[in-house]
């Protein structure tokens, strides 16, 4: 092959989200090759019939195909696979050359490569990929991190590929090492809570408003027209529409209510534990998706304990649906703000060097949490790209206290009613503790101290102080 017809970039792992990628970067004139073990996937690729799209069976000739340095992205599923394919990559490879994972690997595993790979001298990014099928077609948001200088030579294709948003590409360099998959370890605890409190508005609605589908559907719409507008509400807006050909009734009340989970939402409850973070939104979501799974247990308490929902309003109460419309705003915000505290933090412990204000640059258009709210995370970063935390931005202040009567009501009125509202609770719960001067915690510190002597600070004094609690003789 001449050197001008070589292929400027390799894809390994040929499955839905792969091949699109591929097309999205032949649309944008590159000549691109694709590998996979499946022939069945390199044939669909190639009965494409797309001039500048190669597929092949073979190794050894899709690396051949390749222009130096080679640039070759994997899109396969994340754990044992990666490394697997990495070995057979360094095979074919050459020192310099730009190994990029596209999946949802978890940042340790990244890290280690990372390593690894910059060892034997092959330029490693980590990059997180989102916004499903249609986003790796029409226009992804990515998170690459890793080898600045290997980015530096894939961003012109990066930048083409990526979704825009006011002319900018949502696609950015993140930050050292693995800092690319962190931050899109976190963009998917973000859009569990968001998912969460996006069901728990649906329970409110059908149970305690005892609202019917069209009506939802138009709650939905109506939201995605104002401030709420984002894309989880806009697909949720578009299930309160669907039905089965030859059905009058909802796709949606056939599907089984025990939710899936591929674990990056646990991934980001299990990073913020270890960096001794609260995220108690993401913590929550993922423990809702677990509870959903245990439906029998759930059946047999059903019984126990009978139903006590009990309807508020009847059907289209405009002036309820606003309340409800401030606690999901005022939630939302939690939610990121919780995220982006995380990310600060994991800043700070990892020195991955982020950069906070272009992360939410990048998250306002492509991926699933994409929303009109990151536009006010974006100016608050930008503002002060040090900001600790989003609740002491001047904006993101107003934004909340705006929105307390909303949220008050809708989480008290929920308990009395029985209808669980978790996600929405602990984002209440969250804020009147987080601003708090004083939290009731000194008294775990003298129980502690109490059962076993692990001592105590006092306030106004230096040291740590024991006290023999009870008289033991
Ligand atoms: C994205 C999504 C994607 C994720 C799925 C499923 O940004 O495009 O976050 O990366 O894999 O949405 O995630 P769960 O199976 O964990 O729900």
């Amino acid at each position: 092959m001449k050197k001008e017809n070589k292929n400027a970039f390799g894809m390994i792992g040929l499955g839905t989200m792969g091949s699109n990628l591929l097309q999205n970067i032949a649309d944008h004139g590159y000549n691109c090759a694709g590998y996979d073990n499946d022939s069945e996937k390199v044939d669909a690729l190639n009965n494409l019939n797309r001039e500048n799209i190669h597929g092949f069976s073979d190794i050894n000739d899709f690396a051949k195909s390749l222009k130096s340095p080679k640039t070759v992205m994997m899109l396969v599923p994340a754990g044992k696979i990666v490394d697997k394919v990495i070995e057979e990559l360094l095979e074919v490879l050459a020192k310099g050359d730009i190994i990029i994972d596209g999946g949802n690997s978890h940042f340790n595993d990244t890290e280690r490569r990372y390593r690894e790979l910059e060892k034997k001298g092959f330029q490693f990014i980590g990059m997180g990929v989102s916004g499903g099928e249609e986003g790796a077609r029409k226009g992804p948001s990515m998170m690459p991190g890793g080898n600045k200088e290997a980015y530096e030579t894939v961003e012109p294709i990066l930048k083409k590929i990526a979704a825009h948003v006011n002319g900018d590409p949502t696609v950015a360099y993140m930050g050292e090492r693995s800092a690319g998959h962190f931050v899109k370890m976190v963009h998917n605890g973000i859009e569990y809570a968001i998912m969460q409190l996006i069901s728990e508005t649906y329970e409110v609605l059908r149970s305690g408003l005892n609202m019917k589908d069209e009506a939802i559907h138009k709650v939905f719409e109506k939201w995605n027209r104002g401030r709420l507008q984002s894309y989880l509400i806009e697909i949720t807006r578009d299930i309160f529409a669907y039905k089965e050909k030859g059905t009058d009734y909802l796709l949606l009340h056939d599907i089984k209510d025990e939710a899936d989970a591929k674990g990056t939402g646990k991934w980001t409850s299990q990073a913020a534990k270890d960096l001794n973070l609260p995220v108690p939104i993401i913590d929550i979501a993922v423990s809702m998706r677990n509870l959903s799974k245990y439906k029998n247990l759930r059946i047999s308490a059903s019984r126990l304990y009978p139903d006590s929902r009990s309807v508020k309003h009847d059907d289209k109460d405009d002036g309820y649906i606003h309340t409800l419309e401030q606690a999901f705003y005022f939630s939302m915000i939690s939610a990121y703000a919780q995220g982006m505290h995380l990310l600060y933090r994991a800043n700070e412990e990892y020195d991955y060097k982020l950069k906070l204000d272009l992360i939410a640059k990048v998250w306002r258009g492509g991926c699933i949490i994409r929303s009109k709210f990151l536009e006010n995370i974006y100016a608050a970063y930008k503002e002060n790209s040090n900001l600790e935390h989003l609740f002491l931005n001047d904006d993101i202040h107003k934004s909340l206290a705006e929105n307390f009567p909303g949220i008050r009501t809708v989480v008290s009125e929920a308990a009395l009613r029985g209808i669980a509202v978790p996600a929405f609770s602990v984002a209440l719960s969250y804020f009147d503790n987080f601003r708090s001067k004083e939290m009731p915690t000194n008294l775990i510190q003298a129980q502690r101290d109490y059962f076993g002597s692990h001592t105590y600070e006092l306030q106004g004094k230096k040291g740590t102080f024991h006290t023999q609690w009870k008289d033991m003789g």
